[in-house]
């Protein structure tokens, strides 16, 4: 009997995220072993390589941002494996010629899997998803057929709606892996085990004991060369309504029966169709827009563009375990520093015996979550001063992965989420009616910050927190951003 093959096939191979992230974290999957001898890498793109050139380039990506240096040894017979096909998304005979080498390539393997990766410009995706189907690429005939397919997933709910629409004519939901590369992350998915593997989280873990949740994913770029796809699309499209989503929904969710794709992804959009959604006059309270300055001299940048780099949301769950507990939401382009956490801050004591010094308050439990670049768990609590009296002080017990993990490299994502991909597990990617319910909560903030009578965008120098107005956000609740990652319990006003 004839052996099986892998055939993963990359639409935009000539793109940035092949070079980046596809190529290297191939490779590492074959260095590691996961990755079977019969797999097949075909890149598709309009420019007229030869396989050689091809893998050329790709070595160079993978020797700039992969591993290639560690393992240098094994790259010569992992490029045997990469192939190139050049041609255009938009004409239906090169998706015919594409099948040809496929099968040539496959010969008489059985079965022959095929995974397209649609690495390419969102305005394609469904050009190139009609036609994979209409070449007969999609269909499940000698093997599995699989899409995986790039944020951003649609503009906005309609769009993605018609999205959906067109990929569900030609792929039923089970064949179609929709990315979200924080999901691939190691410390988002500890975010799972954090909650569910240990029982002394779960009992607080709701509104009797959570005073509110901030997650925070600032970056220290700013737009770069991304300034013609970012101008379009803004923190909103390209952070908020993906990711950061994506982390409120891993925090919130009720416990799943199991982890897997069905029983985990039900909870999340739970947790999305009871997110409060703020009419256009309630985002002005509940949002608060930034420009960094010198965005607009950026090359790239429309005139005078009000997109904004900066996000801050004031988010509200309506179900019994979180009624009444404020999630804010920030991330921003061009802040102090690189820095992804989830941070839970408890109520206070409901009593205070000790006696404090003029205007000391105690300071509440926080547990941080630092998903990067420290990865790691702070919890901080109150511990009495050395010495006479009673006086406290915030402490901080904490885990970091580096030193816990010590001879353990985290994998990059797109490692775990290419692995799932390839072995059918779809727990990690979204499934469609999540896309569709995160659009529903960002659309009346895009409305409104679209619309000509918005306020206008704050403007934060870079390398500061965001704009002031972003401060004045919270201190009108009384509360402050917090941030223990990366400074070791010095919260930041
Ligand atoms: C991408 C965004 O999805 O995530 C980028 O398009 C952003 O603008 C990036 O820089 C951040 O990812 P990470 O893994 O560096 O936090």
């Amino acid at each position: 009997m004839a052996k099986g093959s892998t055939s993963i096939v990359i639409f935009g191979a000539t793109g940035d995220l092949t070079q980046r992230k596809l190529l290297p974290a191939l490779f590492n999957l074959r260095c590691k072993g996961h990755l079977s001898a019969n797999t097949n890498i075909l890149g598709f793109s309009r420019t007229p390589y030869s396989d050689e050139e091809f893998r050329q380039v790709m070595r160079k990506g993978t020797q700039e941002f992969g591993d290639l240096a560690v393992h240098e040894d094994e790259w010569d017979a992992f490029a045997q494996d990469l192939y190139y096909i050049s041609g255009d998304l938009g004409k239906p005979e090169d998706f015919i010629r594409l099948g040809q080498r496929l099968d040539e390539l496959e010969g008489d393997a059985y079965p022959h899997d095929r995974l397209f990766y649609l690495s390419v410009a969102p305005r394609l995706y469904e050009t190139a998803v009609k036609n994979l189907g209409a070449s007969g690429l999609a269909q499940e005939d000698g093997g599995w057929r699989r899409v995986v397919i790039e944020k951003p997933f649609g503009r906005d709910f309609a769009s993605a709606q018609a999205l959906n629409g067109v990929v569900h004519q030609v792929f039923n939901e089970g064949q179609v892996y929709r990315i979200d590369h924080y999901l691939g992350k190691e410390t988002v998915q500890n975010l799972l085990v954090f909650r569910f593997a240990n029982a002394i989280f779960e009992p607080v873990w709701n509104r009797n004991y959570v005073d509110n949740v901030q997650i925070t994913v600032a970056e220290e770029v700013d737009v770069g060369d991304r300034a013609g796809y970012y101008d379009q699309s803004g923190v909103l499209r390209d952070m908020i309504q993906n990711h950061l989503l994506q982390l409120l929904t891993m925090v919130a969710m009720e416990p799943p029966s199991a982890v897997d794709a069905d029983a985990l992804r039900n909870r999340k959009v739970d947790v999305l169709k009871a997110i409060r959604r703020w009419t256009p006059d309630e985002v002005n309270q509940h949002a608060v827009s930034g420009q960094y300055r010198g965005y607009l001299d950026e090359k790239g940048v429309r005139p005078g563009s009000t997109t904004p780099t900066y996000a801050a949301l004031r988010l509200y769950i309506d179900n019994w375990r979180w009624h009444g507990v404020p999630f804010y939401l920030r991330s921003g382009k061009a802040m102090a520093e690189k820095i992804s956490e989830v941070v839970i801050q408890f109520q206070s004591p409901p009593h205070v015996m000790f006696s404090l010094g003029p205007g000391q308050k105690l300071t509440s439990n926080v547990l941080s979550i630092c998903l990067q670049p420290d990865e790691g768990t702070h919890l901080m609590f109150e511990a009495k001063v050395p010495g006479q009296g009673m006086e406290t002080r915030s402490v901080d017990m904490e885990f970091h992965y580096e030193s816990s993990f010590e001879s353990q490299v985290i994998p990059e994502a797109y490692e775990r989420l290419l692995q799932d991909a390839l072995e059918g597990d779809a727990t990690l990617f979204i499934r469609g009616d999540h896309i569709e319910e995160a659009w529903r909560i960002i659309d009346p903030v895009l409305d409104t910050w679209g619309n000509s009578a918005a306020p206008p965008v704050h403007i934060y120098e870079p390398g500061a927190w965001g704009p002031k107005a972003a401060d004045e956000f919270l201190s009108q609740d009384g509360r402050r951003w917090l941030q223990v990652c990366g400074v070791h319990g010095e919260g930041h006003a």
